[in-house]
């Protein structure tokens, strides 16, 4: 089938040929421009369009090609692109007189818009499997470390003891709505365009309910002109990559930190570190550093896509064929990354005696003792907080440690201030500056206390549980 043996006299330059034809990334696109074609024949059969004998072989030539594969598919003629190859290799199968009748009431404008959608449904289901898995085994990692405290940071500086599992109970809720924001997209996504042509349906009746139904879409788009030139599903669902990236990114910059000699608070594996060449003693977290740039990658093609998109006039331009590549670019590189930091994140080991040393030092516990002074005396938290941060000063400068602060200290301080004396006993001073009680008694949902942090297993396991259920 040569399309320019009609309207056209000359044939394309070689050079235009290429520089227009999206066969590179139309490989993608080849199982589900099968399954498009063969829904769309057999409703054109169904709804006695075309006849049955025609429709039959047609189908049969189809079904071969999806057993041979892609590769059997024959690209040295000028073929545009992956639908044109398809009508090639069935009408090399079965004949022009045949074959000839596929393409009545479809355009390649709305064959593929639907076959994108299709390969994306499957991507977007295998990324969110990717993400459950990451989020199952973060749960079981944070219910061997609930007892693991540690300091944690705001502006990156020590602000208040947390729990090793409730950082890593952070990083599962935050991999939860990235999974959650794709299963909303997902809807958009699972919307059939085929039947709206060109642009403008069709005069054949054809039956758009039975290729929605074939296709497994869950309703069909209801204007054609939208239905060929929509692709802000492929910009919501990169924007999805983008924001599941980022949360990995992050991770990523966080356990760079963490393993550091400074921080010295995990150690990654051997498996995803590096050396150097010329300073024997380094081990360099390299799969977390190229994973923290490639997910700028994906922020790229997302601008890349609004880009192209924004100028666009109803209804298909060519422009939309370079908006693909873009996206499936976007999954594959969100979908190693997901796969490679889950694994690196899951094999890092934690360094317990650093992190209660680090819980305890540099006064990350005194929020605690100004809630003593509160509830015992009453006194508002201004105040209390004023009278804390008097201590902290006071102690830096006279070179103390939280295990010096008693009540004579306080109350020394709390005179000088002019405030009436709280006589606390030291006991319950030194209790509030406890690392591991001031975990303890951040008894709240969503706290780092044990029962808390969970609380928080327990919720997400049944998350996960329903989720699990609903991909099979
Ligand atoms: N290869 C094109 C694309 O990816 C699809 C075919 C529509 N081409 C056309 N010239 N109307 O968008």
């Amino acid at each position: 089938m040569n399309l320019r043996s009609g309207r056209l006299n000359k044939k394309m330059t070689t050079g235009a040929a290429e520089y227009t034809s999206s066969l590179d990334s139309d490989r993608y696109l080849f199982d589900s421009d099968v399954k498009c074609n063969f829904a769309h024949v057999l409703m054109l059969k169904n709804e006695n369009i075309i006849d049955e004998d025609i429709a039959d072989k047609i189908l049969e030539a189809l079904t071969k090609l999806r057993e041979e594969g892609f590769e059997s598919l024959d690209f040295n003629r000028s073929v545009e692109d992956i639908h044109m190859a398809v009508e090639n290799y069935v009408t090399d199968m079965v004949g022009s007189n045949v074959a000839g009748f596929m393409h009545t009431a479809k355009s390649r404008n709305d064959q593929v818009a639907t076959d994108i959608r299709l390969t994306l449904r499957e991507k977007i289901i295998e990324v969110q499997l990717g993400i459950l898995k990451f989020i199952e085994k973060l749960v079981q990692k944070a219910e061997e470390h609930k007892d693991i405290v540690t300091v944690g940071y705001t502006h990156l500086q020590h602000a208040q003891p947390i729990t090793i599992a409730h950082s890593f109970m952070a990083y599962a809720q935050s991999l939860k709505r990235d999974y959650e924001r794709l299963s909303d997209t997902y809807k958009r996504v699972n919307q059939n365009p085929l039947g709206s042509a060109a642009m403008t349906t069709t005069s054949f009746p054809i039956n758009r309910e039975l290729t929605t139904k074939l296709l497994g879409f869950n309703t069909y788009l209801e204007n054609s002109m939208d239905g060929v030139s929509a692709r802000d599903f492929i910009s919501e669902t990169v924007f999805d990559l983008s924001t599941l990236t980022t949360t990995l990114s992050k991770i990523c910059e966080e356990l760079v930190l963490w393993s550091t000699y400074e921080f010295d608070v995990i150690e990654m594996s051997d498996e995803f570190s590096s050396t150097s060449s010329i300073m024997p003693q380094k081990k360099n977290p390299d799969v977390a550093e190229v994973a923290r740039a490639k997910s700028a990658v994906i922020n790229g093609e997302l601008v890349t896509i609004m880009t192209i998109l924004k100028a666009i006039p109803y209804t298909y331009n060519r422009d939309l064929q370079e908006i693909t590549p873009h996206l499936w670019n976007s999954v594959e590189i969100a979908y190693e990354t997901l796969k490679i930091v889950s694994e690196m994140t899951l094999s890092i080991s934690v360094n317990k005696n650093r992190c209660l040393e680090l819980a305890g030092a540099n006064f990350a516990t005194v929020t605690d003792l100004a809630d003593v002074m509160v509830r015992e005396r009453k006194i508002p938290f201004r105040t209390a907080h004023k009278i804390v941060g008097r201590i902290v000063n006071l102690s830096i400068e006279m070179d103390l440690d939280i295990g010096d602060i008693d009540s004579r200290f306080v109350d020394g301080i709390v005179n000088d201030l002019g405030f009436d004396k709280l006589e606390l006993p030291t006991d319950l001073i030194q209790k509030s500056l406890d690392p591991i009680e001031n975990v303890k008694m951040r008894q709240v949902p969503g706290g780092p206390s044990p029962e808390m942090v969970q609380l928080a297993c327990n919720n997400m396991k049944n998350f996960l549980k329903e989720e699990f259920d609903k991909k099979e």
